[in-house]
């Protein structure tokens, strides 16, 4: 008899299923990340051949992945998302070749950070090709590609024979998610499947770079840091919006930077400044608050403690590679304990650091104080 390898992911793939936002049975089942077994890739790759959604680990955080060629598939990632059709997907691909499938044109620069850096958490923005669905570049002449460091991803991409286009597995606007428990929190009841590979291990998304441009600009810094990346190619722009100092006003060169995004249900609150300035105001804040009536949480590093407030250290100040990482799922811890408040203390800009302070200032709506 044949064993059916995910149970009930025959249901899951009913007509109705493909149909905007309409209840489907998510199926969730455990993978290891090392070795996925070949059953369950190639149920999963099923699902996505046959216009479905699944959501996967990768190395920075899940991804909800349809087909990146099939415009229905894709138009059902914006509807289950509730994302905006102006926001454009990252299309992920297994093998650096691919890209000239998707890309009219790969410049030089590109060559060389793909050499240097696929797999791994950069995202390519160059000319598109017709192969691409509009829907999936948002209607942009251009399409943003990655090769991600994650052997589920990878050989789902293989076993389903088609470039997946995936966001962050996360309701449009919430905090990306870092664990299978997030995805289901978001998209159980909307997607096929969720392959549940343990948490993530950058914990945030994957850096966007536009290389149509000379020099190549960053349009969203993330998890591989800009020095990095100009060790290979020289000077790179970072534009005041990536860094989130500014209001997005320019042209939509990365349509998502211009929402409201990683936004607790919380409020947040980002103070910034020189660490004892930062601790002696987060303390200020957490008594004004606490006074009030407010149930107040930190987000904190170094192990520091606030009284009257629950409080989250996300690691040392000098290891931001474990701030990152923990920084989403903390976020959502502290939302699900109940806070009012999230008060956020700034980290140094260098390295991930540029992404984390990125996504704070994001998370905090522009609530920003600065000492
Ligand atoms: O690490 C990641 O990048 C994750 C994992 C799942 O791969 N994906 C992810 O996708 O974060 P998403 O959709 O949440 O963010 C994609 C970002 C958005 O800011 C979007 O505006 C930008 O990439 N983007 C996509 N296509 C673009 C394009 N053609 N031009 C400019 N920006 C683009
Ligand atoms: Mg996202």
């Amino acid at each position: 008899m044949r064993r059916d390898p995910i149970p009930g992911s025959g249901t899951a793939r009913s007509k109705s299923a493909h149909r905007g936002t309409s209840v489907v049975k998510t199926v969730r089942v455990k993978v290891d990340p090392e070795n996925p077994p070949r059953e369950v890739i190639e149920e999963a790759a099923r699902v996505i051949r046959s216009g479905g959604l699944v959501a996967f680990p990768t190395e920075t955080v899940y991804g909800l992945g349809a087909d990146a060629l099939n415009p229905d598939a894709v138009m059902r990632v914006f509807r289950v998302k509730g994302r905006p059709p102006d926001n454009p997907l990252i299309v992920h691909v297994a093998d650096p070749e691919s890209i000239y499938l998707l890309a009219s044109e790969v410049p030089r620069v590109a060559d060389l950070l793909i050499e240097r850096f696929w797999p791994g958490p950069l995202t390519l923005v160059l000319k598109r090709t017709e192969v691409v669905p509009p829907v999936t570049s948002a209607g942009l002449d251009t399409v943003a590609v990655r090769m991600p460091d994650h052997r589920v991803p990878l050989e789902l991409i293989r076993s389903a024979g088609t470039p997946i286009a995936a966001p962050s597995a996360n309701k449009s606007g919430s905090p990306s998610p870092t664990t299978a428990d997030h995805v289901m929190m978001d998209l159980e009841g909307v997607v096929e499947l969720v392959l549940d590979g343990g948490p993530t291990e950058i914990g945030v998304e994957s850096t966007v770079l536009d290389v149509t441009v000379y020099p190549p600009e960053v349009l969203r810094p993330g998890g591989l840091s800009v020095e990095e990346i100009e060790r290979v190619v020289g000077r790179v722009r970072v534009p005041g919006w990536a860094r989130g100092l500014e209001k997005y006003t320019s042209r939509p060169r990365s349509p998502g930077m211009k929402y409201r995004h990683y936004a607790p249900k919380a409020r947040l609150i980002l103070v910034e400044g020189s660490p004892q300035a930062v601790y002696s105001k987060v303390q200020e804040l957490v008594k004004e608050l606490y006074g009030t009536g407010t149930k107040v949480g930190v987000l904190t590093t170094d192990g520091k403690r606030y009284e009257n407030a629950t409080t989250v250290d996300l690691g040392p100040s000098r290891d931001l590679r474990t701030v990152a990482k923990s920084l989403f799922c903390s976020i959502r811890a502290l939302d699900e304990s109940g806070v009012d408040v999230i008060i956020a203390e700034s980290v140094e800009e260098k390295g991930i650091g540029l992404a984390i302070m990125n996504r704070l200032r994001k998370a905090s709506g522009g609530e920003i104080v600065s000492v």
